[in-house]
């Protein structure tokens, strides 16, 4: 597959790229909402490293998306200067009308202004002291399934999960205010983003304006999460709080280049972005972590030997601990190649490029599929496998850059990857200390909002060890 469009390269050809013709008069629309993934996957095996899909009738009633799958193309997606790929698809609009500005849905020069008052919040060192924080939030979940285990209550994973990122993240941005805010984030949040993303791919619905129960619904509840955030923010203006949390970062931050802070609306952007870009991810990547674990005792006795030999039993671990387990690393490095949180990076390609040999017409949407990608077979071997030996350091070397992205990169990678990377690595580190996971054989089944989440409860069964 990859020869095809390695000879179209050497030719100089520029074609239109091949892909399902799907039925006649929707194209591949009702495959891509029925199962987008394995729709995707499945197209990238037959079709190749480019691969053009058609959503709706023929004629000026087409849309066409182009999926790229090869790490070089996907590298030149997401770092290229020239084809000016932006966050301009129908994804990134319900985003931006959803949750306002901020650094994952700005573009161009007011990207560029946020992202040098906000980076200096996410220094490794900033976000290495939110260690201590993490491994707190985590005590509280062992000692909730501590419950469990004892009267053999069968565990969700991913809402166990879900409540716990939530915390940190919580935590992480407003100290000892998140007490106020958890309740309306839950209760907010699944409903809005499971919106946006309907919104996004099934652009007929019906406009906002009109006064459906939906409609209705939605404005309520983002005005409940825009008002809890409002009155953090005020409440933090009146009377600054001791302490490094986010939001007091973010109203402190200044741009290096002429001083000015954020104001209310911009602060508020910013904190809705991190409280959703980094509370389902990574939850979402911890309950497949365990869901793994639970299914591969092998592997699970590994991981406990390591955390065994790492924290010595001591229940408050240290930055150098974490660097030291290098093992469950690999595991959760593994689980985010299987199950990325963030299963398609799409962009909107302003200029027009050549991708592979193959044209990518100005005005059309590209998107990058770590999901197919991170199941390549010109990368992966046994892709479906989970085997966390892909990533000991040496392998992770042979490895094109771009064959496992589940933070995106070039210049909009991820910023809060280090945080979540530290968190998810707690989290384990602390469960597998205390339990033992066992898990049901078979796939997990998969909703594709705008992260990758179960769908569903994903029990599991935890014993003390
Ligand atoms: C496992 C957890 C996470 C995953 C898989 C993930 C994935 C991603 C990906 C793929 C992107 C790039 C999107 C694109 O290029 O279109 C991104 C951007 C971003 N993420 Fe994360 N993320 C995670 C956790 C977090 C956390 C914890 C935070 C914040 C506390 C965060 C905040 C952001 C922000 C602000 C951006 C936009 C950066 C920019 O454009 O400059 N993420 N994330």
């Amino acid at each position: 597959m990859a020869v095809k469009t390695e000879e179209l390269q050497e030719s100089g050809a520029r074609r239109t790229a091949p892909g399902p013709k799907g039925s006649p008069l929707l194209g591949s629309a009702l495959d891509l909402k029925n199962d987008m993934l394995g729709t995707v996957h499945r197209a990238m095996l037959e079709y190749g490293d480019v691969v053009r899909f058609t959503v709706g009738p023929g004629g000026k009633f087409q849309e066409e998306a182009f999926g790229v799958f090869h790490p070089d193309h996907i590298q030149q997606v997401l770092t290229s200067k020239t084809a000016g790929y932006v966050k301009d698809d129908g994804v990134y609009s319900e985003l931006r009308h959803l949750l306002g500005d901020g650094l994952l849905t700005s573009e161009g020069d007011e990207w560029k202004r946020q992202k040098r008052m906000i980076q200096p919040i996410f220094t490794h060192r900033r976000v290495a002291s939110y260690v201590p924080m993490m491994a707190a939030e985590t005590r509280e979940a062992v000692e909730r399934w501590g419950g469990y285990a004892d009267s053999g209550t069968t565990v969700d994973l991913n809402d166990e999960m879900a409540r716990l990122t939530l915390s940190v993240v919580g935590t992480a941005l407003f100290g000892a205010d998140v007490e106020s805010a958890v309740p309306v984030i839950r209760e907010t949040v699944p409903f809005l983003s499971e919106r946006a993303i309907q919104r996004a791919i099934f652009p007929l619905t019906l406009p906002e304006t009109w006064p459906t129960p939906a409609n209705r619904r939605a404005l309520r509840y983002q005005q409940a999460l825009y008002n809890v955030v409002d009155d953090l923010i005020a409440a933090r203006r009146a009377q600054p709080a001791e302490g490094e949390d986010l939001l007091g970062l973010l109203l402190q931050a200044t741009d290096p280049e002429n001083g000015r802070g954020l104001d209310d609306k911009e602060v508020r952007d910013q904190v809705l972005i991190f409280l959703l870009a980094g509370h389902e991810t990574t939850a979402t990547s911890l309950t497949f972590t365990l869901h793994l674990l639970g299914q591969n005792p092998e592997i699970q006795s590994y991981l406990h030997t390591e955390v065994d030999r790492v924290l010595q039993g001591r229940t408050e671990p240290t930055l150098e601990d974490v660097m030291a387990l290098r093992y469950t690393t690999m595991v959760i490095k593994e689980a985010m190649r299987l199950y990325p949180a963030a299963y398609g990076i799409p962009r909107f390609c302003t200029n027009g490029d050549t991708i592979g040999g193959y044209d990518i017409p100005a005005g059309k949407s590209v998107f990058c599929s770590t999901w197919a990608t991170h199941r390549h077979p010109g990368f992966w071997e046994d892709p479906e496998k989970f085997d966390p030996e892909r990533f000991t350091p040496d392998r992770e070397k042979a490895r094109p850059r771009y064959a496992y992205f589940p933070f995106g990169g070039g210049p909009r990678a991820c910023i809060g990857q280090y945080f979540s990377m530290l968190e998810a690595a707690v989290v384990t580190a602390l469960l597998m200390q205390n339990f033992k996971v066992t898990t049901p054989q078979g796939p997990v089944k998969l909703f594709t909002g705008i992260t990758l989440r179960p769908q569903g409860a994903v029990p599991a069964s935890v014993e003390r060890r």
